[in-house]
C-alpha cells in the first residue's frame, strides 16, 4: 500500500521547522507527537467560541456540554467503546493513581496485584503503592535478552489471590507488544480485574477494547496528535463496581465518577479532533486499504467514522513497519551500535531503542539533536526496564520513535547521524 505521506505531514505546521536550515525530523513521538492544524483550529476555536463551565443555562455552556458529550463519542469510536465507558483526566498516571486507590477499597490484605518489569511507572507505581495497604505486589519478569515478558513465569503469579493485573500493550521504550489478548485471558481464569496500559500502543495500531475484554484501559491524547489529556476506558459493568474517590457534588454514575474537577475542555476538544484527523487519513487512505485483501480484512464489519480510524490506523501501521525494519536492520549495520527491543518477527511498534558505543545516550541526543534530529535518552519512565538491563547507570537508551509523519529521508539522515557519532562514516 502506497502511503501519501507528503498528504498527512502537509497537516502538521511543526514540521515546517529548521535547525541551522536543516528540517527538523521529529522521532521524539513516543514522548507525544507533533499536533496537526485540525487539532489546533479545535483548541482555539474552543477558546474564542465555547469556552465556559459544565451544566449551564447559557449558549457557551451548552455548546461546552455537547463538545464533551461528542468528544466521548469520539474517543468510543477510537476505542471501540461507548460513550459512558469514556472517561477523561489529566493524564494516565493521575487517572491510574485514581483508580488503584479507588479499586484498593475493595481489596483486603493478603490480596494480590500483578505489575510488568516491562512497564511504565506509571502502570507500576500506582499499584505499587497499594503495598501500604498490605496488598502483596507481583512483578511479571522481562526476558533481558528479547525485551518480552517471561509468560511461564507470568502464568506461575497469577493465582486465587490475584485481584488485579496491570500491563503494557506496548513498551515505550524497547516497542515490544504485549499480547494483551493472554493477559486478559489469564486475569479471567482466576476471576482477577485487567487495566491495560495502552499510551504507546494507541498511535500505532487499532485497538478494540470490546473484543479485547478488559475492564480498564488508558491512553494519553498528547501520543497520538492531541493536546495534554488523559483517557481511561472502564467497561461498563467493572465501573459499576468501583467507587472512585470523588467529591460529594460529583455525580455518580460512569464515566463522570472518575472524572475529578474541571476538566481541560480545550485539550478534549483537541482530543476529539485528533480522532478525527485520524478518521481523515483513513478516508484519504480507503481506497489503497481496501485495494489491499489484507487490510481490507481489518475493515470487515465497520462502518462511519470507526472504520475511517481504523483505515488511518492500519495505513499509518503499513507505512510505519518497512520504516522501522530498515531503521533497524541499518542501525545493526553500524560498528559500535547495539539496538535492544522484540527479536524479528515479535510483535512491535516502530520505536527503536539503541546505544552508541560507548558514548552516553545524552550524548548521541545532544549531538543528533544539533543537526535537527530530534530523539529521546534516558528510562523514558520505563525505569524497571532500563535498570533490569543495567544501562540506568550509563544514561540508558536513545530512542528514536517513527510517526506517520516520518519519511524514509529522515530514517536515513538519522542512520547517516548515527553513522558518523560511531566514527563509520
Ligand atoms: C507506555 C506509557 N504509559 C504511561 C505513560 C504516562 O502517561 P502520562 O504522561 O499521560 O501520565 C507514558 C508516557 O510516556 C507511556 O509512554
Amino acid at each position: 500500500m502506497k502511503f501519501d505521506v507528503s498528504y498527512v505531514r502537509r497537516q502538521f505546521p511543526a514540521l515546517e521547522r529548521t535547525i541551522d536550515g536543516r528540517p527538523v525530523a521529529y522521532f521524539d513521538s513516543p514522548g507525544g507527537t507533533q499536533v496537526p492544524r485540525l487539532v489546533i483550529d479545535a483548541v482555539a476555536d474552543y477558546l474564542v467560541n465555547h469556552n465556559s463551565n459544565t451544566h449551564g443555562y447559557f449558549a457557551a455552556s451548552v455548546e461546552t456540554d455537547q463538545m464533551l458529550a461528542d468528544a466521548r463519542d469520539a474517543l468510543a469510536d477510537l476505542l471501540g467503546a461507548s460513550w459512558d465507558e469514556v472517561a477523561f483526566g489529566a493524564n494516565t498516571t493521575t487517572l491510574n493513581f485514581l483508580l488503584a486507590h479507588s479499586l484498593a477499597r475493595d481489596l483486603s490484605e493478603g490480596d494480590e496485584v500483578i505489575v510488568t518489569e516491562i512497564d511504565h511507572e506509571a502502570n507500576r507505581g500506582p499499584w505499587i503503592s497499594l503495598q501500604d495497604r498490605g496488598i502483596v505486589v507481583r512483578e511479571v519478569p522481562v526476558d533481558l535478552a528479547t525485551c518480552t515478558l517471561d509468560w511461564a513465569a507470568f502464568e506461575r503469579l497469577v493465582n486465587e489471590r490475584t485481584r488485579i493485573v496491570a500491563a503494557s500493550w506496548a513498551s515505550n521504550a524497547v516497542g515490544t507488544i504485549n499480547d494483551v489478548g493472554r493477559v486478559v485471558e489469564l486475569a479471567r481464569s482466576v476471576g482477577a480485574l485487567t487495566v491495560i496500559d495502552a499510551v504507546h500502543y494507541a498511535l500505532h495500531g487499532v485497538i478494540d477494547v470490546a473484543a479485547l475484554g478488559c475492564d480498564f484501559l488508558l491512553c494519553s491524547a498528547y501520543k497520538f496528535f492531541a493536546p495534554h489529556v488523559g483517557v481511561l476506558y472502564a467497561r461498563r459493568e467493572a465501573a459499576e463496581v468501583v467507587q472512585p474517590l470523588r467529591l460529594r457534588t460529583q455525580m455518580h454514575e460512569a464515566p463522570f465518577k472518575f472524572e475529578t474537577g474541571t476538566l481541560n475542555h480545550e485539550g478534549i476538544a483537541g482530543a476529539a479532533a485528533a480522532v478525527e484527523f485520524i478518521a481523515d487519513m483513513g478516508r484519504h487512505h480507503l481506497r489503497r486499504v481496501t485495494a489491499d485483501p489484507v487490510l481490507r480484512a481489518r475493515l470487515e464489519g465497520l462502518d462511519g467514522r470507526r472504520r475511517r480510524i481504523v483505515a488511518g490506523l492500519v495505513a499509518a501501521e503499513a507505512h510505519e513497519r518497512p520504516l522501522a525494519r530498515r531503521l533497524i536492520n541499518g542501525l545493526r549495520e553500524i560498528p559500535g551500535v547495539t539496538v535492544y527491543g522484540p527479536p524479528k518477527g515479535h510483535a512491535r511498534t516502530p520505536t527503536v531503542a539503541f546505544t552508541v558505543g560507548d558514548l552516553r545516550p545524552e550524548e548521541v541526543c545532544r549531538s543528533l539533536g544539533r543537526q535537527g534530529l530530534f530523539l529521546w535518552d534516558g528510562h523514558f519512565y520505563a525505569i524497571r526496564l532500563i535498570e533490569r538491563l543495567g544501562l540506568l547507570d550509563r544514561g540508558g537508551l536513545v530512542r528514536a520513535g517513527l510517526a506517520p509523519y516520518t519519511t524514509a529521508d529522515e530514517v536515513e539522515r538519522l542512520l547517516e547521524g548515527v553513522r558518523r557519532l560511531a566514527g563509520d562514516g
